[in-house]
């Protein structure tokens, strides 16, 4: 099966990117990575996707005199790598509702905790502050509601006596780094079938 071309959003140290690049690079998995983006000139992210000489480029909100022209901007750039998925990876800007529509289904987030819990900012820190003892991550695929489209994969992760949000983001981000290149690959691969604002996973072809 033909790879799927993917792109990944960053806007700063992109450890999930790196995890997505580092899968990527096996030869039998379903998608390559055609283009990295950043939305901040100094992410760290960015500057290692440059140093491994892979497709990276910079678009600073700050040269955009709206929200539609920063993601015309965006668009514009995946369209030239014809693009064909797009994981954001810590990418912290909200997208317009044309670009969400227009990837509608072929857009995927990753976010620190067992959504639909604590979404939005800091969940880590949101996740201790209500006493849970077990959070996580979650793919979903992206939609206008933030943090709220329909979820492809999930990984629990303990919460430890007396951790902090850092001990906590740590520990989760392991997981999220071995979560994302899965479900993505569920994703590129066709078996993430999204249905009613639902995600059914279907078993893997016989080989
Ligand atoms: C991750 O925790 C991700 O879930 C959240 O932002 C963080 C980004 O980290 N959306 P990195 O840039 O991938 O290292």
């Amino acid at each position: 099966m033909a790879k799927k071309r993917l792109a990944i959003l960053i806007s700063g140290r992109g450890s999930n990117m790196m995890a997505l690049v580092a899968a990527a690079r096996a030869p039998d998995y379903p998608a390559e990575v055609v283009a990295i983006v950043s939305s901040q000139p100094d992410a760290a992210g960015l500057a290692w996707a440059r140093a491994e000489g892979l497709p990276a480029t910079c678009i600073d909100p700050e040269a955009y005199a709206s929200r539609q022209a920063f993601d015309g901007a965006v668009d514009r750039v995946l369209a030239e790598a014809d693009a064909e998925l797009v994981a954001l990876a810590g990418f912290m800007r909200i997208l317009s509702p044309q670009f969400v529509r227009k990837w509608h289904a072929r857009q995927l987030n990753i976010h620190p905790s067992l959504l639909p819990a604590f979404k939005g900012l800091n969940p880590q820190a949101q996740a201790l502050a209500a006493g849970v003892k077990i959070s996580g991550c979650t793919v979903h695929f992206v939609t206008e509601d933030l943090d709220g489209g329909p979820i492809i994969a999930q990984t629990a992760v303990p919460v430890c006596e007396g951790d902090t949000a850092q001990a906590l983001a740590a520990r989760i981000l392991r997981a999220e780094h071995a979560l994302y290149p899965g479900a993505l690959a569920l994703v590129a691969a066709g078996r993430a079938r999204l249905s009613d604002g639902r995600v059914t996973i279907l078993a893997a072809a016989a080989t």
